[in-house]
């Protein structure tokens, strides 16, 4: 007779409390190995196991095992093998007594060894719904009483609780893993989402650069001539003016010849007066030298803005990074010069492999920063340097500093403090991949109320595959 402890609340209630207590999410064999235990106890047997079948619906699992081989625990069960896989195949409860070795219904392979032979088995399918999702069989193989068929019966009861706590683990761990998989799949659009919206701004960006590297451009292309000819022309006048003088020396050094016609040479001298031609000969050369030397800005500021147009230059190239930076200060000048002081420390620098009109846009933005960064009045300093196989560039403002809290945000696309107008927030996010193409890095080092250090490293020469794209 099967002892009554099955049939006891207190044991029920604690086989229903097994499938709670346990954590299912995290332990699910601990769970199956704690029903299977207190099953093999609540029934007085040896040994016991519990099998379930697969997502598949293909195999049979061993998932616990008590009394049993340790290397039959994680075992699979072909389907219809075994009394487990009869019991699953045919959906009904066994009960065994006696040898069933040679019972052809269960073609068991390996012939048993004497010693762990069961004399009485019960074994039961587990149901959810009519669907079978495993079996449980406990063994006896002492000397004890034989199971009986009532013992069958009222251990069916207590199984189909078994099968619902075996459920509720199969279905926690099947919500976790959607719940893993569905946040998975949420983090990954988000980074997709992110990427696009990144690309999307960069796009953005970069079109507005390259607008204004054609709007350079073409203000570049349209002056240049003017300039050019305004510049040749006043070459000549030059020249002209200085014919004209030597001929007005020689006019004056006749003058004393005039005395014949006293009022000549009274109508010279007046005239003389009235224009200041002492003063205009001296005024003469120095307008001249102040047009030369305007026309000469007015070609820097053109070579200038072809410079970091660079239209025609969309190739990587070997290029002196220094040009660069004065080029596009002098393009910025106007932002800068009532703001702060330029110092410039450049070190020895070699050519560097980059994208010259890229970088230009780096350390326009970057210069356009500092001195917005100044309040009143501060200084700005472009330093420069070279070590092993990369050089770097530096950028340091003595202006408000960037409080810790925005340190990792300046970079994000979008992220401005500037007024609505002023800043996009786009010149930090555009650089750094701008940097990032070059396999550079960017560092940023800042200090409220002392001011920001940006620092660049550039590989002086790309990676292989890299250049030339
Ligand atoms: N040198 C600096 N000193 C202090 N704050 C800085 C400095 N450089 C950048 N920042 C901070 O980082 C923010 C982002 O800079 P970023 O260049 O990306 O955009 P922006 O200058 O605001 O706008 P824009 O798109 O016109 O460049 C700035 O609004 C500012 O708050
Ligand atoms: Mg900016």
């Amino acid at each position: 007779m099967l002892s009554d402890k099955v049939t006891t609340l207190s044991w029920i209630y604690q086989l229903y409390r097994l499938g709670q207590t346990i954590d299912l999410r995290d332990k699910p064999q601990q769970a199956q190995h704690a029903v299977l235990r207190h099953i093999v106890e609540g029934f007085g047997a040896d040994c016991g196991s519990l099998a379930l079948v697969d997502e598949d619906g293909q195999h049979l699992n061993i998932v616990a095992g008590i009394g049993v081989p340790d290397h039959v625990i994680g075992s699979k069960i072909e389907p219809g093998g075994g009394i487990l896989g009869w019991v699953v195949k045919e959906g009904q409860a066994l009960l065994l007594n006696g040898d069933v070795s040679s019972d052809p219904r269960f073609k068991l392979s390996e012939p048993r060894n004497e010693s762990v032979r069961p004399r009485s088995a019960m074994c039961w399918p587990l149901t959810i719904e009519s669907r079978v999702i495993g079996a449980l069989s406990i063994n006896r193989h002492d000397d004890d009483e034989p199971y009986a068929d009532a013992d069958l019966e009222s251990g069916a009861v207590v199984v189909s609780l078994v099968s619902v706590v075996i459920e509720n683990t199969r279905l926690h761990i099947d919500q976790q893993q959607r719940i893993a998989m569905l946040s998975k799949m949420n983090d990954e659009i988000r980074r997709a989402n992110k990427r696009l919206e990144d690309a999307q701004n960069q796009l953005l960006q970069s079109e507005k650069m390259a607008t204004i590297g054609q709007l350079a451009a073409g203000v570049a292309h349209e002056i240049n001539n003017p300039v050019g000819y305004i510049n040749s022309n006043l070459g000549s006048l030059q020249k002209y003016i200085k014919d004209m003088f030597t001929m007005l020396d020689a006019y004056e050094q006749a003058e004393p010849l005039l005395t014949a016609s006293p009022e000549t040479m009274r109508n010279i001298r007046v005239l003389k007066d009235k224009l200041d031609i002492g003063y205009l000969k001296e005024d003469v050369v120095a307008l001249m030298s102040e047009s030369q030397e305007g026309i000469a800005r007015v070609k820097k500021i053109v070579q200038d803005l072809k410079d970091f147009s660079h239209v025609d230059e969309a190739e990587w190239q070997w290029t002196d990074i220094r040009k660069g930076l004065d080029s596009t200060l002098n393009i910025v000048w106007n932002e800068i010069k009532y703001k702060a002081e330029v110092v410039k420390e450049y070190g020895d620098l070699p050519e560097v492999e980059c994208l010259p009109s890229q970088l230009n846009q780096v350390f326009m933005n970057l210069l356009v920063n500092a001195a917005h960064a100044i309040e009143d009045k501060g200084i700005i300093f472009i330093r420069s340097g070279h070590e092993n196989d990369r050089v770097w560039i530096e950028i340091a403002d003595s202006g408000k500093g960037i409080p810790p809290e925005n340190l990792n945000r300046i970079f994000d696309p979008f992220f401005t403090t500037k007024p609505v107008g002023k800043g996009t927030g786009l010149g930090l996010s555009l650089s750094y991949s701008i940097i990032q193409k070059h396999h550079g890095r960017i560092n940023v080092s800042s200090e409220v109320g002392v001011g920001t250090i940006f620092r660049v490293y550039l590989p002086v020469k790309q990676p292989e595959k890299k250049a030339g794209q």
